[in-house]
């Protein structure tokens, strides 16, 4: 498509379940802001779409965790994420939530017009269900050892320890997180998505966008390709919290989440343009463009597009430009470890400061691989780029024009050769810039944007009208005059990245609105000998070793105290139990004689105990956490009376008492001082 009538732009709808962070923003709202600010300046016509996304299994057990409802959580995040954006200067023509009724209608209106078409496969399959909680569980309600490394805390998705992605059914032992009990198989009727059948149409699609990041463009083509290619996903689940399932049999049942929420974007440009939203969806002239991080790959580029595709009545993205993921000085950003600079926590400790953060994150945008995110940089970025480069350069030039002109903008005279390179260098980085944004290259972008500060510095560095305002004043007024007329384009030019800064160098220079982009294309003639300038102030300021020291000591301290909050996460309590249950239990004080490794277990220690009534084998999954050597000649707890179990071929006859630390390292239970074994221990 060569020249849209209008752009309709999303970005990923965040999960109201947590405030946003700096990956959020580097992932995709700022780019997306900057995109279309960009657009907005060049006078096309476009819809910036959002909201949060309240829906699926994150909100629920965030409920669960607080003991909130998944409304009350939602309610809460909404609001916190909606401010946080828009005092960053985001800016969404609409922020929506999937909460809302016109949300829920046109979700419904989706799932009833492929439901009429026959698009979905009906089946009945066997999913996990909870008896004791009597209901069936989601992928992240169910844990247990994974097949593939052991580990005993995997999710019914995936195993955090070695990245496996699972199904429920894989996993060894399975137990429900909502009651601890083991879950039983049911049969339920879902609708399928039959992304096997559509895989030919989907193909087709992505193959016309060879043109996409390569990042993006791979991530389809590896799913495409997969041994077993695309499977069948269910659009709804058995859960009761999402938009109803509505059609006959649905009760009881939600929309899968990821069938809702890119459907967020549509109803949001409902909520907000009435009857006038249908061309921002339906229309060829269109061009629909879905800013994402990486993980939303999949549901950007394949799901949602069978799904409009199915519809019939819908456009296609144009482009969906996913970035990586940013860590944060060299970890993993993660909320449960609150490892994160938090928007709004940022946004009250630099306050007016939101254009630094804008700045640094778009230097160091993950756009083609994961980067990295530092306090140290961030204020590098400040001190030698914002300050030293650009603030300087606009600083000179509303001080000297004051000082030389009351602030009137001199006439100018013949261009000498310096200032026809220094226009040269201009217009170049305007065209740097300008190529690189159509691409969805924000970092090149950027470069472009300093360019023009760049050239503008180093032409007054070069003629020196400070100088030769007392040797040749005719001279400094072109000089003055063409500096104006660069920081005049560095306004302009600054808007989608450092809007803040732009709109108040705007003032300073007492800018008209019809300076936009086109003017600063044209040429370098911007403002006319005479113009009036105004009042200006300093842009930027340094910032200091102990501003960035206090981040980083918060940092280290808000994430300890994660560890320990989520250290004394204490599982529930159990059943009650009789005095007789607990008497049934054949506790004695007993030591480890000989202790070794089992083989090929990494877990576990074959150990001979001395029960006081007889020297046994007891298999105890301690290895990790102890060496054989450590063990021999202590006094432990043990349950004498376990039935004999076989661990890995070796009879284990009891069982080693063990307590977990905040930080999962195993202790051994037991006696104080040392007793004779075989004591009773009660
Ligand atoms: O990954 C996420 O945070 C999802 N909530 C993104 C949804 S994007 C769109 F589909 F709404
Ligand atoms: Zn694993």
């Amino acid at each position: 498509m060569q020249d849209p009538k209008r752009y309709t732009i999303t970005a990923a709808l965040p999960y109201a379940n947590g405030p946003i962070h700096i990956g959020h923003l580097a992932g995709c709202y700022l780019p997306a802001d900057i995109y279309v600010r960009y657009l907005r300046l060049k006078g096309k016509d476009v819809q910036f779409m959002c909201g949060s996304d309240e829906h699926g299994v994150a909100i629920t057990m965030k409920a669960r965790k607080e003991g909130i409802t998944p409304q009350q959580v939602v309610d809460r995040y909404h609001g916190i994420m909606k401010k946080a954006l828009n005092d960053f200067g985001i800016s969404f023509d609409h922020y929506s939530r999937t909460s809302s009724d016109v949300h829920k209608e046109t979700a419904s209106e989706f799932f009833r017009t492929l439901y009429e078409k026959g698009v979905f496969d009906t089946r009945e399959t066997e999913q996990y269900f909870d008896p004791e909680a009597n209901q069936f569980l989601a992928d992240r309600y169910i844990m247990g050892t994974c097949p593939v490394c052991k580990h005993e805390d995997a999710y019914g998705d995936q195993c955090e320890n070695c990245g496996s992605s699972l199904n429920p059914t894989d996993l060894i032992d399975p137990r429900s997180t909502l009651s601890g009990a083991s879950p039983i198989l049911k049969k339920t009727t879902n609708w399928f998505l039959p992304l096997d059948k559509l895989a030919p149409k989907i193909r087709e699609f992505i193959d016309q966008h060879s043109d996409w990041k390569s990042n993006v463009y791979g991530q389809c083509k590896s799913w495409l390709d997969a041994g077993d290619g695309l499977q069948p996903r269910s659009m709804t689940r058995d859960l009761d919290w999402g938009v109803p399932v509505p059609v006959e049999g649905g009760e009881g049942k939600v929309l899968y989440v990821w069938f809702d929420a890119p459907i967020g974007y549509i109803s949001a440009t409902k909520e907000h343009l009435g009857d006038d939203w249908e061309k921002w969806w339906k229309s060829e002239d269109t061009r629909l463009i879905h800013f994402i991080g990486k993980d939303n790959i999949v549901f950007h580029c394949i799901i949602f597009p069978a799904i409009l595709m199915e519809h019939g009545e819908y456009i296609l993205p144009d482009n969906v430009p996913a970035n990586e993921f940013l860590n944060l000085e060299g970890k993993k950003i993660s909320t449960s470890r609150n490892w994160a600079v938090w928007l709004h926590e940022y946004l009250e400790d630099f306050t007016g400061k939101q254009d630094v953060l804008r700045y640094a994150l778009s230097a160091s945008m993950p756009e083609t691989k994961d980067n990295d995110f530092t306090w140290g940089e961030f204020q590098t970025r400040n001190n030698s780029e914002l300050v030293a480069v650009f603030g300087n350069f606009v600083n000179r030039v509303m001080v000297l024009n004051q000082k030389y002109y009351d602030g009137v903008l001199p006439e100018a005279g013949e261009w000498s050769e310096a200032d026809l390179n220094a226009i040269q260098e201009v217009k170049e980085s305007i065209a740097k810039l300008e190529s690189s944004i159509e691409k969805f290259r924000f970092r090149d972008a950027l470069q472009g944007l300093m360019g023009i500060a760049r050239a503008g510095n180093k032409y007054l560095a070069d003629e020196e009208p400070w100088k030769t305002q007392k040797t040749d004043p005719e001279r400094t007024k072109t000089v003055m005059h063409l500096a104006t007329q660069i920081t005049t384009a560095l306004a302009v030019a600054a808007e989608p990245f450092l809007p803040f800064t732009s709109e108040k160098m705007r003032g300073f220079l007492n800018l008209s609105d019809d300076i936009n982009w086109q003017s600063i294309e044209g040429g370098l003639e911007l403002l006319k000998a005479g113009h009036e300038l105004g009042k200006s102030e300093l842009l930027f300021e340094k910032i200091e070793d102990e501003q960035v020291q206090g981040q980083l000591k918060k940092l280290e301290e808000t994430a300890n105290a994660a560890e320990v909050d989520n250290g004394v996460q204490l599982e529930p309590a159990k059943e009650e139990a009789t005095f007789d249950d607990f008497m049934k239990m054949d506790l004695r004080a007993a030591t480890i004689l000989e202790a070794e490794k089992v083989k090929k277990a990494d877990k576990l220690l074959k150990l001979k105990v001395d029960t006081g009534l007889d020297v046994r084998t007891v298999v105890s999954g301690i290895a990790e956490h102890f060496s054989p050597e450590e063990v021999i000649g202590k006094q432990v707890c043990l349950l004498a009376n376990l039935a004999p179990r076989k661990i890995r071929g070796v009879e284990s006859q009891g069982m080693i008492l063990m307590a977990e630390d905040a930080e999962g390292k195993l202790v051994f239970v037991r006696p104080e001082q040392a007793i004779e074994n075989g004591m009773t221990i009660r």
